[in-house]
């Protein structure tokens, strides 16, 4: 897989580059994460804070199209002419976002997912996407990820490329972790971001429509009515576990103690810190 593939599908080359021309709204949102760090989770999130909480005000839209990705609907007019705020999701690298989001224009929050659990997930996802290529085993879809050799390219680029130029952008880092521990703070400290003035009823109701059982039982929210073509729904789900700390079920002593001194000396400058388990 050469570099451009491992950020896009081949059918999306000509969207990216029409990307980055887009003129952006200050009102714009994008969310952005690397692959299987809570994307779907931060659509829902971002739908239902826009909807004050009302899951029937979420229209009959599924997420997917509510807050499309960019690196798919490159210029179609339908979406570039969509009122505002125009909600948006990426998993593309910072060197291939819109110019405007570098200038401060529009809003951008970034979800990161502790790095070995993202590497799990991602394994089982390649038995339930169509598109992906099935690894041989775990050890062999380890070393492909750590050598930065799968869709997405490589976590360690992803997350230090939008640490370093986070003040280029108006910026809202958050984690998976911090999710699973205290959602309700999470979602508040979006709304602070985006300016949003919720109730105390209404952030309720976020949270509560957007909890892992509330998803799951949600086809607009868990990617279920997505083709058979791109997902395969008898092998998996969207939502998988929802957990932190699947990683201990699946790495081996020796894979954990690479993970740990690539992880040391990858991110010796970026001040992060991950929560490994809960
Ligand atoms: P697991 O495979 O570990 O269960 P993405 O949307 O970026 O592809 O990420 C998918 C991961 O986020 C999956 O992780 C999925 O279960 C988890 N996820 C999605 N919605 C969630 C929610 N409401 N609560 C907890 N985890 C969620």
């Amino acid at each position: 897989m050469d570099r451009e593939q491992r950020y896009t599908r081949p059918w999306q080359v000509k969207e990216v580059e029409q990307i980055k021309n887009w003129e952006v709204r200050d009102s714009d949102i994008f969310g952005v994460t690397y692959p299987k760090s809570g994307t779907i989770w931060l659509q829902q999130i971002l739908i239902l804070i826009e909807a004050k909480g009302d899951l029937t005000a979420t229209k009959d839209e599924n997420n997917v199209t509510r807050v499309p990705w960019i690196e798919v609907i490159g210029g179609e007019k339908k979406f570039l002419l969509e009122p505002s705020p125009r909600l948006r999701m990426t998993h593309l690298p910072y060197s291939l976002l819109p110019a405007g989001l570098k200038q401060k224009k529009g809003k951008v929050i970034y979800v990161a997912r502790n790095p070995k659990d993202v590497l799990v997930s991602f394994y089982h996802f390649h038995d339930y996407g169509v598109f992906l290529e099935t690894p041989k085993d775990f050890n062999d879809f380890y070393e492909k990820f750590m050598d930065g050799q799968v869709f997405g390219s490589s976590w360690f680029e992803h997350i230090k490329a939008y640490h370093t130029h986070r003040d280029e952008m108006n910026f809202l880092y958050i984690t998976y972790e911090e999710m699973i521990q205290d959602l309700r703070s999470v979602v508040k400290r979006i709304c602070a971001f985006l300016e949003k003035d919720l109730t105390d009823l209404e952030i309720d109701n976020v949270v509560e429509h957007s909890r892992f059982d509330s998803m799951r039982h949600n086809n607009k929210a868990n990617y279920r009515t997505v083709s058979d073509q791109i997902l395969n729904h008898k092998k998996g789900t969207f939502l998988r576990k929802g957990s932190v700390g699947d990683w201990k079920n699946h790495f081996t002593v020796a894979q954990s103690e690479h993970f740990d001194k690539v992880f040391k000396e990858e991110m010796k400058d970026i001040p992060l810190f991950f929560s490994w388990d809960i």
